[in-house]
């Protein structure tokens, strides 16, 4: 079976960047993302590439090659959808805000609406590819409304997670470590398998394409997940005790991560780990493990989530008691607010939870971050609940200018790695603080010592304080 038309629902993060590559490698194929959201097309259909609404490097020149030659980008889902002979679902599946499994099961309320509204337009037999995220099993959901439209039309599903990580999202889509692939094992489903792996071997040399059943693979996603975040607990965890103990948690990591059978890989101690995947999936897994009855599984990964959380606070806790148990009226800078650096996207970022710790002891926060707009940063500090918007906006203010930012502070937290920060002048920035002037730094990037040179009182991730 030979793919010339692909639908992708959906045009986020995931969605925009792996049909971008897809475009690009196969320009034969005609590959057309659609939302519903209408500013987010307008901006993915911008002229200028700067503007497209995902920020990834390398990303916009991909874009400026495929679009409008093989790559579009619509809001005319049901047509898209009617053309297609294969539609990646790539939708938002967040954790439920409400009812049963709140705060834990992902809301596949988009999901399925996708379905159905696949199920409704089709005329022709479709490959469905469950892009996003999903819980174990959730392909049989699928499987059932298409297998409802009395219309005897066939669709195949197949399950291809996506393992891109955002800021390096082109790299891991042209290089990818492994491209994973399940499928029913009947022999329309090992068809559609076959299908996709033709498009994807284009790039993606055949030993690194795997398949499995739809099940190992929807579960390899979270799993993988699971473990990535697990390991930044684990060495989390370690830095509060390295700073007890004048271990440095960067020796730490080096000494275990020259064990091959550990791996140097995500083992950097931080302010805590954010994005839209990591605290999403394993409330995930908790919430299957405790539907099966599985309590200790559950207690046991739940237990990465609570270090998280544990990490982020202590962050917060360790700005207060430095700064004489008491921030209120102070003005605190915060360097950084998006989930990592190289990305726009702020979701579930330890900044904004380190943030509201520090507004509910009335300081006054000044943030810059020179990807993430002023309107996003009240946004993600609204979402919480935690005060009304008109206190969030009196207590906070984002600005475009880092030494702006820090004019008058207190202290100065890092709460993402960005690498321009290193270069700012710090001797220029103490010169406008308030003393004695305090860095915070959360992501362990700034030369201590050259700090303490200058005068600041320095903390440090994973680190004894010495002054
Ligand atoms: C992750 C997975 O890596 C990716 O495979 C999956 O498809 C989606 O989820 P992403 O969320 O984009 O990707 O970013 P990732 O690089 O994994 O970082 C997640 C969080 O962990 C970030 O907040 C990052 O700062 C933090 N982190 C990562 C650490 O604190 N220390 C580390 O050593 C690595
Ligand atoms: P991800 O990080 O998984 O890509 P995003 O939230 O960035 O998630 O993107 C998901 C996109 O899916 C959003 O832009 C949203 O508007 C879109 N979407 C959700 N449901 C539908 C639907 N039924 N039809 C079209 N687009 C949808």
């Amino acid at each position: 079976m030979k793919i010339k038309k692909i639908c992708c629902i959906g045009a986020g993060y995931v969605g925009g960047p792996t049909m971008a590559v897809i475009a690009k490698k196969c320009p034969e194929i005609q590959v057309t993302v659609v939302d519903l959201n209408k500013e987010r097309i307008a901006a993915w259909n911008d002229t200028d590439v700067n503007n497209i609404p995902v920020y990834e490097p390398g990303l916009g020149d991909i874009v400026a090659e495929a679009r409008g030659r093989n790559l579009f980008f619509s809001t005319q889902v049901d047509e898209a959808i009617q053309e297609a002979d294969m539609v990646f679902i790539s939708v938002n599946t967040p954790t439920k805000t409400y009812g049963e499994g709140k705060g834990q099961a992902a809301d596949l309320k988009w999901i399925e609406l996708c379905a159905r509204q696949i199920a409704r337009v089709s005329t022709t037999d479709k490959i469905i590819v469950e892009k996003s995220t999903l819980p174990v099993r959730t392909a049989s959901t699928l499987k059932d409304i298409l297998s409802h439209t009395g219309n005897n039309i066939n669709f195949q599903i197949l399950s291809n997670p996506e393992f891109l990580a955002e800021g390096t999202a082109v790299e891991d889509l042209l290089s990818p470590d492994r491209v994973l692939i399940g499928g029913d094992p009947s022999p329309k489903g090992q068809a559609a398998v076959e299908a996709l792996v033709e498009i994807y071997s284009t790039w993606v040399p055949t030993e690194r394409i795997l398949t499995t059943n739809l099940w190992s693979s929807e579960l390899s996603k979270l799993t993988a997940n699971a473990f990535l975040a697990q390991r930044v607990s684990s060495i989390n965890a370690i830095s509060e005790i390295c700073e007890v103990t004048e271990a440095d948690v960067n020796e730490v990591s080096r000494a275990i991560g020259s064990d091959s059978r550990v791996g140097p890989k995500f083992l950097k101690a931080s302010v805590g780990f954010g994005g839209s995947c990591f605290q999403k999936d394993i409330l995930n897994l908790v919430y299957i493990a405790r539907t099966y009855g599985l309590n200790e599984v559950a207690n046991y990964w739940e237990q990465v989530i609570i270090m998280n959380d544990h990490q982020k606070r202590r962050f917060a806790k360790k700005v207060i008691s430095s700064l004489y148990n008491t921030v209120s009226g102070k003005k605190i800078a915060f360097l950084g607010w998006a989930f990592k650096k190289d990305t726009n996207d702020t979701r579930e970022s330890a900044a904004i939870y380190v943030a509201d710790h520090l507004l509910n002891e009335n300081a006054e926060l000044s943030v810059f971050d020179p990807k993430v707009t002023a309107q996003q940063v009240y946004t993600d500090l609204d979402y919480l609940g935690t005060r009304e918007s008109t206190k969030n906006a009196s207590l906070v203010t984002v600005t475009k200018d880092p030494y702006e930012t820090c004019k008058g502070s207190h202290a100065v937290a890092v709460l993402t790695e960005w690498d321009e920060f290193n270069s700012y002048d710090w001797q220029k920035i103490y010169d406008n603080m308030l003393k004695p002037a305090y860095v915070f730094d959360g992501r362990d990037i700034l030369e201590t010592e050259k700090l303490k040179a200058i005068g600041f009182r320095v903390y440090t991730i994973g680190k004894t304080q010495t002054q």
